[in-house]
């Protein structure tokens, strides 16, 4: 599926792109749009609440269509299929995906071995709502009968991303409630940094892990659950103050998490896909259930026009594609995701977890080595800061950087001209991108400095900025519960697109795994008493004895 294009018959999708690439190296985008009055129109989509203006991509009606014919080539329709079907689309795992199935609305019926998983979603939904509001209205108290002014979420990689993401982003829709923190790091500062200044009869426990096994979500829990008895004293009083999200109930249960403060986790679940199930507590209770339910609805949208919109017109499946255009094609080796909305910060973190841990893969599902690269990196941060920091790179320096700026056409904020001035740098980046600055240009504008014909030959060629720089431009009205969702669920089909072309499975994360096997076998090490046998290298020998040494071991 993944043959590389150099090996390959004239008429391969591959081989068709390759050739697309070349006539595309000889022209400019400036060019394609003095061509055609109408570009910004052809290559302008909309889903579920989004708009996906991908005008400034390095694209023809042919590149669209060879890449289109690569997506019916590698088996996207059925693929797609499958996965929302709830096919064990993780075939390492032998599970489905079935992410779609938690925001599904009902009146359908997706079966996992026999059981009917919509109907099991909607009655933890039923759960999560109870819990939400006997804690928002103050039915449910602490040990001393006050009522929860904070929640402490504890948990790491998808346990924690998507819901601290959505959090801030929804924090126009607070109910001003409860202040819900968020601790994920090992390193001791998160946990006790967040517990610092919070009272331990009015705050409130979320454990959440999908297997209740990761490391760092249960060294803080314990350091959470001794801070509270320190207080509290009676163990009795735990049961109040500690909830947990995880599909591991009898390890839930020995830390001492009654059974009916267990949410559900399945295992047709991952873990980065995993905040619209109860590991998005923390979202419902900071922005109340009824948003969250909007935000479900939000991500539904997106997954119905994922499943019906033409493969040309489905948002999804063209940002899928223009990625892998780059990457395999045109050799880009990652991706800036560049939200301009303070409200959407820490949505690259979240996509880096997404793409990366789904994507970065170097098998096919079959076992066989790839032929092309995989998921490139994905980074960025929040417009317009930026600007001041490393768009200097993407504009000058000699990589291919494609972006995605995402913005809403109105603010929560309009202090000022603000909004207008956020979304003139947004436009001015995505111009300057495509448009760059010729030699010409460059002259031409220093000597309208009146500067002298030695310094503007001096000076010239570093003021050239190439252009040709591709990127998407994502719009929405207002950053709501309902386009947070679908944003969310536009990348995670993304996503999917980008492994079926790749023929991975998007679902397993075996790489994960060797670190934590490592770091179970050093721990001793660094803490043991005696000397330490070998872990294996000198490198790793001599830092274990440099830790040793500065605690007195
Ligand atoms: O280490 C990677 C990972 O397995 C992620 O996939 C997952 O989101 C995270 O760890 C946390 O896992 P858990 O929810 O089981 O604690």
């Amino acid at each position: 599926m993944t043959e590389h294009p150099n090996a390959l018959p004239d008429s391969s999708p591959w081989a068709r792109l390759a050739q697309q690439r070349d006539a595309l190296s000889k022209t400019r985008l400036r060019e394609l749009f003095d061509r055609d009055p109408e570009r910004s129109q052809r290559y302008y989509i909309e889903g579920a609440g989004l708009g996906l203006d991908f005008s400034k991509n390095l694209l023809t009606d042919d590149t669209l269509e060879a890449l289109l014919d690569l997506a019916r080539h590698c088996r996207l329709e059925s693929r797609r299929e499958a996965l929302l079907a709830g096919r064990k689309v993780n075939v390492t795992e032998g599970r489905p995906a079935l992410h779609t199935a938690l925001r599904h609305p009902g009146g359908t019926d997706i079966r996992v071995d026999g059981v009917d998983v919509v109907a099991e979603v909607h009655a933890t939904l039923a759960h999560m709502e109870a819990f939400v509001s006997s804690v928002l209205d103050g039915h449910r108290t602490g040990y001393t009968g006050q009522r929860f002014t904070d929640v402490v979420s504890i948990g790491i990689g998808g346990s924690y991303l998507g819901p601290k993401l959505v959090c801030e982003a929804l924090q126009p829709f607070d109910q001003g409630k409860v202040r819900c923190h968020f601790v994920a790091n090992i390193d001791g500062t998160d946990i006790c940094e967040t517990l610092r200044g919070l009272n331990p009869e009015t705050t409130l426990f979320l454990v959440q892990s999908k297997s209740f096994l990761t490391q760092e979500t249960l060294e803080n829990s314990k350091v959470a659950r001794d801070w509270f008895l320190n207080a509290a004293g009676d163990t009795d009083h735990v049961a109040r103050h500690f909830m947990a999200v995880t599909a591991n109930v009898p390890e839930a249960e020995a830390f001492g998490i009654q059974p009916n403060n267990v949410f559900p986790m399945w295992d047709w679940v991952g873990g980065r896909y995993s905040l619209w199930s109860a590991i998005g507590l923390p979202i419902a209770l900071t922005v109340g259930m009824h948003h969250f339910r909007a935000l479900l609805a939000g991500a539904h949208a997106m997954d119905e026009h994922f499943r019906k919109a033409p493969l040309g017109q489905n948002l999804p499946v063209v940002m899928g594609l223009l990625s892998v255009w780059y990457n395999n094609v045109w050799g880009a080796e990652t991706h800036a995701i560049l939200p301009y909305d303070h409200y959407l910060r820490s949505l690259p973190d979240h996509l880096q977890q997404l793409d990366m841990e789904s994507n970065g893969k170097s098998v096919t599902e079959q076992g066989e080595p790839v032929a092309t690269q995989t998921g490139p990196v994905l980074w960025g941060g929040v417009g317009s800061n930026g600007q001041h920091a490393y768009h200097q790179l993407i504009h000058q320096g000699t990589r291919l950087i494609p972006a995605d700026f995402i913005i809403p056409l109105v603010s929560h904020n309009p202090v000022a001209s603000h909004h207008a001035d956020l979304f003139a740098n947004c436009l001015s980046q995505s111009r300057a991108m495509m448009a760059g600055k010729t030699l010409d240009e460059a002259r031409a504008e220093l000597a309208a400095e009146g500067l002298s014909e030695d310094d503007i030959e001096r000076l010239a060629p570093h003021k050239v900025i190439p252009g040709n720089k591709p990127s998407n431009t994502l719009i929405m009205e207002q950053v709501t519960p309902h386009t947070v969702g679908a944003i969310i669920a536009l990348y995670e089909h993304r996503t999917f697109v980008q492994g079926v072309i790749w023929d991975v499975d998007s679902f397993d994360q075996w790489g994960v795994e060797l670190g934590k096997q490592l770091g179970k076998g050093i721990l001793p090490k660094l803490t043991g008493n005696g000397a330490p046998e070998t872990a294996g290298d000198s490198s790793t020998d001599a830092l274990i004895r440099r830790f040793r040494s500065a605690h007195g071991r």
